[in-house]
């Protein structure tokens, strides 16, 4: 048996350990929101996030994963509310046959979590990585503009207090 966390939830599946997550996700979990693409590691259609990264699903062995907590597609919103970044996915009306769409998202908030307010550059040197048989990238370029404006950067982490000086106890 294998424990997984996925989107907040403990799951446990009885697979080999090398099976590919992409698998226990659709197969095992019914969260077909994560699409194959390749099977290689090369479209980016499978792409989810591990331990805050975003992984190749289809490459990643179900039995590397370790506990660590895994985000789908299906996790993104919260409490019924879309995350920025999906609805500037609807305002600029980003999807057209919509396969690989899960995964431009997942990876454009990868990028988001690094790259606050992302330019051009940053955004077309990630999401270029994930394929688009479409064409998409013009408006997903738009949309991951939209969302970074709408988006409240995450606080950094707190500072450690500084040092003062070494206080003396009795005598
Ligand atoms: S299906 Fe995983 S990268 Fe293509
Ligand atoms: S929207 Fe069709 S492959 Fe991207």
């Amino acid at each position: 048996m294998i424990e997984l966390t996925v989107n907040g939830q403990t799951r446990t599946v009885d697979v080999p350990p090398e099976t590919p997550l992409l698998w226990v996700l659709r197969e095992e979990l019914g969260l077909n929101g994560t699409k194959f693409g390749c099977g290689i590691a090369q479209c980016g259609a499978c792409t989810v996030h591990l331990n805050g990264e975003p992984v190749r699903s289809c490459v990643t062995p179900v039995g590397e994963v370790d506990k660590k907590p895994i985000l789908t597609i299906e996790g993104v919103a919260t409490g019924g509310t879309l995350h920025p970044l999906q609805q500037a996915w609807i305002d600029e009306g980003v999807p057209q046959c919509g396969y690989c769409q899960s995964g431009q998202i997942m990876s454009a908030l990868g990028l988001l979590k690094r790259v606050p307010k992302p330019t051009d550059e940053d955004i077309d040197a990630v999401l270029s990585a994930n394929i688009c048989r479409c064409g998409t990238y013009c408006r997903i370029r738009k949309a991951v503009h939209r969302a970074a404006d709408n988006m409240t950067p995450e606080a950094p982490p707190p500072k450690k207090p500084a040092e003062g000086p070494a206080v003396k106890v009795g005598k």
